[in-house]
């Protein structure tokens, strides 16, 4: 029985919603998995004594998330095998490569990766509750429910093989960059605009969830900074549905993860 370890970043849920299922998988089977939610700072200690490494991250703006890559970055150079897996809405873009580069330069050995397409945390603002749009977007966790029921025994199969896979730079993300370009440049126009509403209890839950710690509580007012990879956790989980992009998201649905219904 080998003894994992399973570090993942994830912002609304999906990417967490998938590495739960690959530990609760991988445990009912009789393996140990220590998984850590990588967060500003988190570091990673004692990593010579996992027998394999399995990263999950989500896609943002063709991109793997800074903080993911931070941690990454951190990692002690030392040769491990990793299985690595992706949740996107479409496009992975240089996600994975570039998480690849960096755990290739420090040794690590790439022995799989598999990339699912789930509902787009982001598009999903864009519709209403049980519209037909909303029922659209969520579309993807059946379709593809499968790619994760059979995930955990792909990374088993993976980890026993002990192969190298290689990924490759996509030659098609400066055209996706340049396409998408003014709506990535909107995304950051919207950082400042993050507020809680008047349905806020201050109960604190946004200030434990933010990746980044860019949110506090001071004389009764949450108070967003600027230090935001617009992973969305605090809009889609805060339990009041409180936290509001300007005046774009009150009626917007919000994607808690006991809504993901895989
Ligand atoms: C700010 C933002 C940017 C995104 N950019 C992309 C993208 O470039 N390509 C893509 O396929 N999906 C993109 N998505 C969709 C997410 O990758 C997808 O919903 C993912 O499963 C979210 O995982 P999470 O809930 O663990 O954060 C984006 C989502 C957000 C919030
Ligand atoms: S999670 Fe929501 S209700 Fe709780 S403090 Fe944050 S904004 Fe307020
Ligand atoms: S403030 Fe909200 S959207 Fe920004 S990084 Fe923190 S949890 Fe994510």
């Amino acid at each position: 029985m080998a003894d994992f370890l399973l570090l993942y970043y994830s912002g609304a849920g999906n990417t967490q919603y998938v590495a739960g299922y690959i530990k609760r998988t991988l445990e009912e089977k009789g393996h140990t998995v220590t998984s850590i939610f990588a967060k500003r700072n988190t570091c990673i200690r004692n990593i010579e004594e996992y027998d394999g490494i399995i990263i999950g991250s989500p896609v943002y703006t063709y991109r793997a998330p800074p903080t993911l890559l931070e941690v990454i970055k951190g990692l002690p150079q030392i040769e491990k095998p990793i299985y690595l897996f992706f949740t996107k809405g479409l496009i992975l873009g240089n996600s994975a490569y570039e998480v690849f580069k960096i755990l290739k330069l420090k040794g690590y050995k790439i022995i799989g990766f598999s990339d699912i397409i789930m509902a787009d945390t982001l598009f999903l603002l864009t519709s209403y509750e049980n519209t037909l749009l909303y029922k659209f977007y969520l579309l993807p966790n059946k379709i593809f429910k499968r790619k994760i029921t059979k995930l955990p025994e792909k990374i088993l199969t993976a980890f026993d093989k002990n192969t190298e896979v290689q990924l490759r730079k996509k030659i098609y993300v400066p055209l996706t960059n340049f396409i998408a370009r003014k709506f990535w440049n909107q995304t950051k126009k919207w950082i400042p605009k993050f507020h809680a509403d008047e349905k806020c209890t201050l109960c604190g839950a946004c200030v434990e969830l933010c990746p980044r710690f860019n949110i506090k509580i001071e004389d009764n007012n949450v108070i967003f900074g600027n230090d935001c990879e617009f992973c969305l956790r605090c809009l889609h989980r805060c339990p009041e549905e409180a936290i509001q992009i300007d005046n774009l998201t009150q009626k917007a649905p919000r994607y808690k993860p006991n809504r993901i219904n895989v």
